[in-house]
C-alpha cells in the first residue's frame, strides 16, 4: 500500500460490535476507510484486555483491507510471528514496552510486515528519533492507551510536528498516525501539525452515517 500524500482514516474496531465484525468492517470499507486499526491489549501493559492473533486471522479471511495492528502489550517481540502469520500488514508496538526496540523492528521487517513505533503521552518525541529511518510509521498517542472514548490531549500536537520535521530529514516517507479522541476538530489540529493517519473509534462506529463521519475527518 502506497499511503503517502493524502490523509488516511483508520477506524479502530475497539468500538465496533465484536459479534458482528464482518458487517462492521464492510461498513467502514464501503464508507471509504483506508485501513483497519486493530487494538490489541494484554491487561498488563494497559489495564484493559481486547483481542489477539486468532481474531486477526479471522479478519484476514474476511477482508482485503490493510490491517494495522496496534500492540498494547508488555512483550511485543514474543508475539511478532503470531501476528505476522495471522495476516497483519503493519505492526506497531510501544517504545515503553519491555522488548528491545531495535530487535523488535528487525523481527517485524523479517516477517515481511511494516514496522511502527508508538509513544504514550508522557514519552517525548525525541525517543523515536534514533529509529525513524527504519520505520514505516510512528503513532503518537493522543490519549493514555487502554480505552476508547477518551478526550484528546492537545499538548501532544508539538510532538507530531517535531517528529514530522525530523522525519523530513531522515525518512520523508514516514507516516505519522494519531490515536485517541479523534473527531473532526481534533483531526484538523493533528493534520495541521503533520499527521497523515487518523485513528478513530467511537466517533466512526458511533455515527449514524459512517461515510459522512469518515469524510468529515478527512
Ligand atoms: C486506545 C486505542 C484507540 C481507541 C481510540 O487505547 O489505542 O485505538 O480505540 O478510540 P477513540 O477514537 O474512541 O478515542
Ligand atoms: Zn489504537
Amino acid at each position: 500500500m502506497n499511503f503517502k500524500n493524502e490523509i488516511k482514516v483508520a477506524p479502530s474496531i475497539l468500538s465496533a460490535d465484536y459479534a458482528d465484525l464482518k458487517n462492521e468492517i464492510e461498513k467502514v470499507k464501503t464508507a471509504g476507510a483506508d485501513m483497519l486499526h486493530v487494538d490489541v491489549m494484554d491487561g498488563h501493559f494497559v489495564p484493559n484486555i481486547s483481542i489477539g492473533p486468532p481474531v486477526v486471522k479471522s479478519l484476514r479471511k474476511a477482508t482485503d483491507m490493510f490491517l494495522d495492528c496496534h500492540l498494547m502489550i508488555s512483550n511485543p517481540y514474543d508475539y511478532i510471528d503470531a501476528f505476522a502469520s495471522s495476516g497483519a500488514d503493519l505492526i506497531s508496538f510501544h517504545i515503553e514496552s519491555n522488548s528491545d526496540v531495535e530487535k523488535t523492528i528487525e523481527k517485524i521487517i523479517s516477517a515481511g510486515v511494516k514496522p511502527a513505533l508508538v509513544i504514550k503521552p508522557k514519552t517525548p518525541a525525541e525517543a523515536v528519533f534514533p529509529y525513524l529511518d527504519k520505520l514505516s510509521m510512528v503513532l503518537v498517542m493522543t490519549v493514555e492507551p487502554g480505552f476508547g472514548g477518551q478526550s484528546f490531549m492537545s499538548d501532544m500536537l508539538p510532538k507530531i510536528t517535531a517528529i514530522r520535521e525530523k522525519a523530513n530529514e531522515v525518512n520523508p516517507d514516514l507516516l505519522i498516525q494519531v490515536d485517541g479522541g479523534i473527531v473532526p476538530e481534533t483531526a484538523r489540529l493533528c493534520v495541521d501539525a503533520g499527521a497523515d493517519v487518523l485513528v478513530s473509534g467511537s466517533f466512526i462506529f458511533g455515527a449514524t452515517d459512517t461515510k459522512e463521519a469518515i469524510d468529515s475527518l478527512r
